[in-house]
């Protein structure tokens, strides 16, 4: 186990690399199963799925877009329930099967958010792919396609995510220590 400093927080070793990288392939997998002779358009959620798209992308079978998209709502270590616009969407997803890649499920306020401003596009389908979900703190009524890792009601980091900005570029992913 590895300890790291990140600001006033510490934070120890939960999931290992190699563990991320398996739950990934076998997520990049059941896509690929699930939509194949779709080419459906990848929605990522910067800033926090950037490392877990860049992993699946690369582990898919299947012909697919990218389009990269921001909808902050998080400050700190506490979900403010605060949604902003959804910016930087630049592909034509009407008629398209999207995947919405996301980085985390907390609350689920976000993707509830995100779910309602994709639609506004008229696709011909919504997927959402986690990489991971806090079914603990899940507050409403969500049906997501793809989870990677259900993890317990901690606050973590790495692997894209961050804490106030840092953390974000640690192989594997890292839970508070009180
Ligand atoms: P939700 O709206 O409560 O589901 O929060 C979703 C967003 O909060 C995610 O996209 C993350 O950016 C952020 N978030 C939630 N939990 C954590 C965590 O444990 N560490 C870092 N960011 C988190």
């Amino acid at each position: 186990m590895s300890l790291i400093q990140i600001k006033d927080k510490c934070f120890r070793t939960f999931i290992p690399e190699e563990q991320i990288q398996k739950e990934v392939i076998r997520v990049a997998d059941e896509i690929s199963r699930d939509l194949q002779g779709e080419a459906p358009v990848f929605i990522s959620v910067l800033n926090g799925a950037f490392m877990f798209t860049s992993d699946l992308m690369k582990n898919l079978s299947i012909p697919c877009e990218i389009s990269f998209v921001k909808l902050a709502s998080y400050q700190g270590t506490v979900s403010t329930g605060e949604v902003k616009e959804l910016v930087g969407l630049n592909t034509d997803i009407s008629g398209r099967t999207v995947v919405i890649v996301e980085d985390i499920v907390d609350t689920g306020l976000t993707m509830q958010a995100l779910i309602k401003k994709i639609s506004a596009y008229h696709p011909k389908e919504i997927r959402i792919a986690t990489l991971l979900l806090k079914p603990e703190k899940l507050k409403i009524d969500l049906a997501i396609d793809y989870v990677a890792m259900h993890i317990p009601n901690d606050f973590i980091v790495g692997y894209g995510l961050d804490y106030e900005g840092l953390g974000r570029n640690y192989r594997d992913i890292y839970t508070i220590v009180e």
